[in-house]
């Protein structure tokens, strides 16, 4: 009998990141650098990025590494100290945009190559990053941890997220993955809220996702929740 897979703690909002970046740096790739209003865009766009993964680092900190620590003393060294060097790369991605929007229009078009660069980098480093979180920490949560301690480890770290900052990565996170954990998402925020709270919010994701996709999401939150199992 094949073993029953454990509980990814990484695998939507690493999903989420991994597509928010890419857009990012595709964003600047193809940025008009002569309008300003596409600039004051585009720049908008990689600060908000850049907030996102600057949360993200401290979410994880905070609980995914403090959860291991607790149990695995110095099984977060490595990735620890690639968060200070992401926290660094996002200081110097902000100096870029500064220096973006500061330059005269002659010179904008070698700025943008230079931030373009520099997000190339960091999606690199995330992408090799992301996936030895996925491989190495998931090794030692899932050694010290059960399924229903590693939910609980994460509804803490989604409990701490403030309102603001969640609004940023529910637009990341359901685009970015399949219908049925669109339905997880979804399912779970429409529970603490009230529904005409909800139904604005579901329209605005809904309107991130193409026909098929929404026609699928449609009918999937229309079912009725799966029972939890009894014990
Ligand atoms: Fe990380």
């Amino acid at each position: 009998m094949q073993p029953q897979p454990r509980y990814d703690i990484y695998e939507v909002i690493h999903k989420a990141l991994r597509a928010r970046l890419s857009q990012t740096l595709t964003s600047i790739g193809k940025l008009d650098v002569e309008d300003d209003y596409c600039v004051g865009e585009a720049v908008e766009e990689v600060r908000t990025t850049l907030a996102i993964m600057r949360g993200h680092l401290q979410s994880e900190n905070e609980f995914v590494h403090a959860a291991m620590e607790a149990r695995a003393p110095g099984s977060t060294r490595q990735v620890a100290g690639e968060h200070e060097h992401h926290e660094e790369d996002i200081a110097v991605l902000d100096d870029a945009c500064d220096a973006l929007l500061a330059a005269a229009p002659s010179a904008r078009a070698a700025r943008a190559g230079r931030l373009y660069f520099l997000l190339e980098l960091f999606l690199r480093d995330n992408l090799t990053h992301m996936r030895y979180e996925e491989d190495h920490h998931n090794a030692v949560l899932w050694a010290a941890y059960s399924d229903e301690e590693i939910l609980a480890i994460e509804a803490a770290l989604v409990a701490a997220i403030p309102p603001q900052k969640k609004a940023l990565l529910l637009p990341c996170m359901v685009p970015a993955v399949p219908t049925r954990d669109r339905v997880k998402l979804l399912r779970g925020l429409q529970a603490g809220m009230p529904p005409e709270v909800f139904a604005g919010i579901y329209a605005s994701v809904a309107s991130l996702l193409d026909a098929g996709e929404r026609q699928r999401l449609d009918a999937a939150m229309r079912a009725p929740a799966p029972l939890q199992a009894v014990a």
